[in-house]
């Protein structure tokens, strides 16, 4: 899950946070990897171990713990999380007493194994036994290495406060459900996170609002497949979908943007879509991934749709919110995956005109019904250079879709500094893009403001401020 997203394999970002610690207080110092659920959850693990009275640390070397909250959707994401184990068993060979955790999707692939492979790691925690951290932590204190996987079909971490590590103060992730049910055949997530179940709607809506009350501006509802979000209440008496939880947070403040991600093409449904028209703080942005435009493919990939129901889907999103923007996920190189099949992918992303993508070379996860299955029979070359293909056509799409912006004016919420210069800020329109411009007196991070475009590149608006903006 994007990002904005939800890049798989992003960097580690390193959380520190507020103040040091108290005389006496351990360190901990945590790093994620993945998908933004991960990075959420890190939040939740955070909030876990300052109860427990741990503070957080930006430095690894002052760490009496050192966490990493891992990835499994590739290989590439599990080869970086050993590099960073390697990193890690250092400091602990230099200061002894110091524990190092696996957190996340790879702690629950590889339970037990985890401990024999890696004899430097204290314990290994799946992503629905965070709770039970402060407990492992005392056990392994004590010389045990511990090990809890355990997958629960209710663990929704709703009561717990998500401490906001590296954030802007502007913009959050909320976790609206965990898990996932649908047996993509070649996603590891099923197997990882569990089944899926949905968070009670009131403790999202109470997140958001203590977080529209905290400056916070923009929220973005996070889960592997938020359209299909359903709660009801323990007596049955009250039903909750997508549709209604979003207009639920929307009507928060009209000044709290709402995102979401990710979609499921068979499961968005025309009543988010039209809730997206209705109200003006629903960002118009979906990220739908097609992961390959051709129909048997897509039936190999166990994805539920074929090629005319997702054309169809972006019809009707095109309809609906005209100046939607759309993003996807696209797999080069899944098994007997033939030329022509490939061919059906570009046109698929000439014929969504996405605004941007994620694009994977098909990496055979252990376990997967793919894996089982069928062979992963595409040689790595071809893959690559599919790959390639899908990427130049993609960059050249993302360039045009820019370049369409050129002369238009958006309203942008102000998320701080940009990248390259302290004169400029940053921040995004609601169709999830970046756009850069010269700062201006009396603007600052959480406004929201008019910004004229006046160049683009491939990944960036730039472009100069006309007004702020009272919603
Ligand atoms: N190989 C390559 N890409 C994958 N993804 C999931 N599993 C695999 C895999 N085995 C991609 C999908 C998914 C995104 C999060 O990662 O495109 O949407
Ligand atoms: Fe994996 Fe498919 Fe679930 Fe996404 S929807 S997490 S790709 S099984």
């Amino acid at each position: 899950m994007q990002q904005q997203l939800l890049s798989e394999e992003r960097q580690g970002e390193v959380f520190d946070k507020l103040k040091g610690p108290a005389e006496g207080q351990r360190n901990f110092y945590i790093e994620s990897y993945g998908c933004q659920m991960n990075f959420s959850d890190s939040e939740i693990v955070a909030s876990i171990l300052m109860e427990a009275n741990y503070a957080p640390t930006r430095n690894m070397e002052e760490a009496d713990l050192i966490l990493i909250n891992t990835c499994s959707i590739r290989e590439k994401a599990e080869d970086t999380v050993r590099k960073r184990l390697r990193i890690f068993d250092k400091v602990k060979n230099s200061k002894p007493g110091t524990l190092v955790g696996v957190l996340g999707c790879m702690a629950e692939r590889l339970k037990t194994k985890f401990l024999e492979e890696e004899q430097l790691v204290d314990m290994v925690v799946g992503p629905d036994a965070y709770r039970d951290l402060p407990s492992l932590i005392a056990n392994a204190d004590e010389g045990d290495r511990g090990v809890n996987v355990f997958l629960s079909r209710e663990e929704t971490y709703a009561d717990i406060s998500p401490v906001r590590l590296d954030g802007n103060g502007v913009t959050a992730f909320i976790s609206i459900m965990r898990g996932c049910d649908n047996m993509c055949s070649f996603c590891v997530v099923p197997f990882t996170r569990g089944r899926e179940r949905s968070r009670d709607p009131f403790s999202i809506v109470a997140e958001a609002r203590d977080l529209f009350q905290k400056g916070y501006r923009e929220v973005t509802l996070l889960g592997q497949n938020v359209d299909s979000y359903k709660w009801q209440q323990p007596d049955g008496q009250l039903h909750v979908n997508f549709a209604e939880l979003l207009a639920m947070v929307a009507d928060v403040d009209p000044k709290l943007r709402v995102r979401f991600s990710t979609s499921h093409p068979k499961d968005i449904t025309d009543d988010v879509l039209h809730n997206m028209a209705r109200y003006k703080n629903i960002c118009n942005y979906i990220h739908l991934p097609v992961q390959s435009g051709n129909s048997r493919v897509l039936k190999l990939m166990n994805r539920t749709y074929d090629r005319e129901w997702y054309r169809n889907k972006i019809d009707r999103i095109y309809d609906i919110i005209p100046d939607c923007a759309i993003s996807s996920d696209i797999i080069a190189g899944f098994c007997s995956e033939s030329e022509e099949e490939h061919a059906d992918t570009l046109e698929m992303i000439e014929y969504a005109q996405y605004s941007m993508s994620y694009m994977f070379a098909y990496s055979e996860r252990p376990g997967t019904l793919a894996a089982k299955k069928y062979e992963d029979d595409v040689p790595e070359e071809v893959k690559k250079r599919r790959l390639r293909e899908i990427i130049q056509l993609q960059n050249q799409i993302s360039e045009r879709h820019n370049l369409n912006d050129v002369g238009k004016v958006f309203e942008v919420l102000v998320e701080g500094d940009s990248k390259k210069s302290t004169h400029d800020y940053k921040g995004r329109n609601s169709q999830n893009k970046m756009i850069v411009f010269p700062k201006e007196a009396g603007v600052k991070p959480g406004d929201y403001v008019t910004v004229k475009v006046e160049q683009a590149t491939s990944a960036t608006l730039i472009g100069t401020m006309l007004q702020t903006v009272t919603v």
